[in-house]
């Protein structure tokens, strides 16, 4: 990675000690996927890494050295379109027929990743080359707590079916838990109605995973 290209992930806000939550865009088998993730930067060699677990679609697309996007995105709903993989195509724009960025990105960064490298028993360290960096907004956003409770939601959303084989279902009712406090978050913080939908639709689709889950113990 240049000098140049690590000043502005710098800049862009990674860090060594924090996680960035940004979206990787790939393409494989023919289709789009989008992949929230959290990456960190490391300074000594200069180049972005992530953790992948087990059952990520994302892992096979890594298994081999490729091209693809590191979106930084501000906006709740491409992370919950992502995580439901609700209109994914549409979110999209294409630089080559392998390669696109989302379209609601602040910027992207086009990176080369490493062959995955097993660290635990279903756990997986992934170095990111930073090739380029675009940036696609320059303007400020004013901080706002709907952004992180959403992605806090979601995240807890993805730790449920992992979470009920690993930790049993006193863990699922702890998600749930944590997710309806993520939903009081976003009905304290806003009257936007397109907000409050995508809250209650993770609650609702938690339930209902962890219901099934509950059928099948
Ligand atoms: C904000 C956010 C950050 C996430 N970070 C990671 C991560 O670092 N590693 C991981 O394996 N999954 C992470 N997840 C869960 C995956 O994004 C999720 O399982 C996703 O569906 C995987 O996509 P894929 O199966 O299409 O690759 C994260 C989810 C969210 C919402």
């Amino acid at each position: 990675m240049k000098n140049d290209i690590f000043r502005t992930l710098l800049d862009l806000g990674f860090s060594e000690d924090t996680f960035s939550e940004v979206i990787a865009v790939t393409r494989f088998e023919n289709m789009w996927n989008c992949s929230p993730l959290g990456v960190k930067l490391n300074s000594e060699n200069k180049t972005l890494h992530f953790y992948v677990y087990e059952g990520a679609r994302i892992l096979s697309f890594l298994s081999k050295r490729n091209l693809f996007t590191l979106n930084v995105v501000n906006e709740y709903s491409a992370f919950l379109n992502c995580i439901f993989k609700r209109n994914i195509e549409n979110e999209i724009r294409k630089i080559t027929n392998t390669l696109g960025y989302l379209r609601i990105a602040d910027a992207y960064i086009v990176c080369e990743n490493s062959l995955p490298i097993k660290v635990s028993k279903d756990k997986y360290l992934v170095n990111a080359f930073a090739k380029e960096i675009v940036i696609l907004r320059n303007k400020p956003r004013a901080f706002n707590r709907v952004l992180p409770a959403v992605i806090e939601a979601l995240i807890c959303y993805t730790k449920i079916k992992p979470y009920s084989k690993v930790y049993g279902f006193s863990s699922v009712l702890e998600l749930l838990e944590r997710i309806r406090y993520c939903k009081d978050i976003v009905d304290h913080a806003t009257s936007n109605s397109e907000a409050k939908r995508a809250i209650d639709f993770i609650y609702e689709e938690a339930v209902k995973l962890a219901n099934n889950l509950r059928e099948d113990r």
